[in-house]
């Protein structure tokens, strides 16, 4: 497929809404420590940006999921890598790229409820609201988008442009 991409976010932009995000999070996890939880591969470039500029002890670790192909909305993902580390009585915050139809996260945070986390946060960059079928909200939301494709920051179109500092939509040509 032939395609453009066209700015949705520029880098300012989402590098000024990552700083307010952060400040908000150290503010609300003040005088607490935060297990992040960063959802490979797309929330990547989002978490490092996002960890530098809260100043509050951090422990940090990656988990791996994919939707089982076909069968997305049974919500049915597959773990390809857990984390490492005991979330138990921790006080966890989940980061993503992006929220669609939810039921990633909703798989995700359902499961690290069982394993008796104290509590648990969704910080995603990206919120596509229309698109949703799973009961999930995340709790702090860089930014609102329509339903359109979208790459960079993380966010992949068959594996490329996660490097782009921007946000860009996907246009076919
Ligand atoms: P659900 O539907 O479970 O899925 O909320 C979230 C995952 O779907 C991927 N996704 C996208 N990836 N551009 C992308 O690069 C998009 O516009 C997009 N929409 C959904 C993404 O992997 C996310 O973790
Ligand atoms: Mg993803």
């Amino acid at each position: 497929m032939e395609y453009t991409i066209k700015t949705l976010l520029t880098r300012k932009e989402v590098e000024k809404r990552i700083k307010e995000l952060a400040k908000e999070l150290e503010k609300d996890y003040q005088g607490r420590e935060i297990l992040v939880i960063g959802l490979l591969k797309g929330s990547v470039m989002f978490m490092t940006d996002l960890i530098k500029e809260i100043n509050l002890p951090i422990v940090i670790d990656f988990m791996s999921v994919s939707s089982y192909s076909g069968t997305t909305s049974t919500g049915v993902i597959n773990v390809l890598k857990d984390i490492d580390v005991d979330v138990k009585d921790k006080e966890v915050l989940i980061i993503e790229d992006i929220i669609d139809t939810g039921l990633t996260l909703s798989y995700v945070k359902k499961m690290l409820q069982k394993r008796g986390a104290k509590s648990l946060k969704i910080c995603t960059l990206l919120d596509k609201p229309s698109r949703r079928t799973a009961e999930i909200k995340g709790d702090y939301i860089g930014f609102k988008i329509p339903d359109e494709f979208v790459v960079g920051y993380g966010l992949d179109y068959d594996q490329y442009h996660r490097n782009l500092p921007y946000i860009g939509i996907i246009v076919k040509k």
